[in-house]
């Protein structure tokens, strides 16, 4: 008891005081909830800030072992939403006053698509008068795109690691060259050379993942000086190759549980981080996502996909949909639930890393 304490209080965490607070349960499971949700107010206070979620394309280059949206995966109905609806989601965020959008689609890496995005930045951006905070999720891309995309009025982007453990990267992914561990990691760096807040992360509860991989997920935030986190529970579907390996998951709640443990932790590791609370925990518990933003996260991702697209985005199974989003996040019911928890949403406020900013002026990553 005494030295769970003792770690909590620490400032620097070794890898074992890591998977000590990690595996910790019941009464000490809740000190840590306590403690990272105290961090959590004394650095970025009770405010949640918004990004409304427009998934753009589920059409995908890449073959990912895990992922519904999969290149091989031919029960997917595809679909890319049109421009005009994209401009007309980036409106609505703009009119509920939302402060920021995330561009998230399949890989795509050819010149139509990145002329595509190209363009719709430049538009949302002039049609918002800059009002509009963009984040991007648009997978692994050359510097020149990333460059492109950051000068056509992109700030934030988010490309998860997924695991930062070479080996079990490896596993979750095919062996050619679309899926290399060392170029997901240039292309980290490439991010970050263009400008952007970066932003990564990790499916918690893999097959083979063990609780030391997950020590040194978080170590590798730290030592990449990351700006902004997004990491859920990895929720099995059905038909990708992965799903063969169901019998070694532990259940979906223990994943919720050690995702939640995992933001906490590493609210303690980096406190002025933006942290997402994501739609995957949601998946799995009614509550999951006003939970994490108790013990750590201070990001919420409304999906505002015009249309009914969203329903072909199936990453995983269970993942909630579009018609249920529009009426459990209508601006109203999300001002609500948050209420319910004490926090209060920032709005027309972009909500940029302050880690990024805190940096900056060491490192002078600049902008303009
Ligand atoms: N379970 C949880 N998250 C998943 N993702 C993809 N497939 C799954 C799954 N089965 C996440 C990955 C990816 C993001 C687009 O969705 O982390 O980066």
């Amino acid at each position: 008891m005494a030295t769970f304490i003792n770690i909590l209080n620490k400032k620097v965490f070794s890898k074992e005081d890591i998977i000590c607070l990690l595996a910790a349960k019941g009464n000490n499971q809740n000190l840590l909830f306590e403690k990272s949700g105290e961090i959590l107010k004394q650095n970025i206070g009770n405010k949640i800030h918004l990004r409304g979620l427009i998934e753009f394309s589920n059409i995908c280059i890449k073959d990912c072992l895990y992922c519904g949206i999969r290149k091989s995966n031919n029960s997917q109905k595809r679909f890319v939403v049109s421009e005009d609806e994209v401009i007309k989601s980036a409106m609505n965020a703009l009119e509920k006053n939302y402060g920021s959008i995330v561009i998230q689609s399949g890989e795509r890496t050819d010149k139509v698509f990145i002329n595509q995005i190209t363009r719709l930045l430049k538009q949302i951006k002039s049609l918002s008068n800059g009002k509009l905070g963009i984040t991007l999720s648009l997978g692994e891309q050359t510097l020149d795109t990333y460059k492109k995309w950051f000068d056509a009025g992109g700030h934030r982007y988010l490309l998860r690691i997924e695991s930062s453990n070479k080996k079990l990267y490896n596993k979750i992914h095919p062996d050619n060259a679309l899926h290399r561990f060392d170029k997901r990691l240039e292309a980290l760096y490439n991010i970050r050379k263009a400008g952007f807040q970066l932003g990564t992360g990790f499916m918690i509860g893999l097959p083979f993942q063990t609780i030391e991989d997950m020590a040194d997920d978080l170590l590798f935030l730290k030592k990449i000086d990351i700006d902004m986190v997004g990491m859920g529970p990895y929720i099995e579907h059905e038909d990708t190759p992965l799903y063969k390996y169901k019998h070694l998951l532990v259940t979906k709640k223990e994943r919720l549980e050690l995702a939640l443990k995992m933001i906490a932790v590493l609210r303690l590791m980096m406190p002025d981080i933006n942290i997402a609370s994501t739609t995957a925990l949601q998946a799995i518990a009614p509550d999951g996502r006003e939970r994490a933003l108790q013990y750590g996260a201070n990001i919420l991702m409304p999906n505002i996909t015009a249309g009914n697209y969203s329903d072909n985005y199936n990453l995983y199974e269970g993942k909630p949909d579009t018609k249920k989003n529009i009426t459990e996040d209508s601006v109203n019911a999300i001002d609500v639930r948050m209420m319910n928890i004490n926090k209060m949403i920032a709005y027309n406020e972009w909500g940029d890393s302050k880690h990024f900013y805190n940096r900056k002026t060491v490192l002078n990553y600049y902008r303009n």
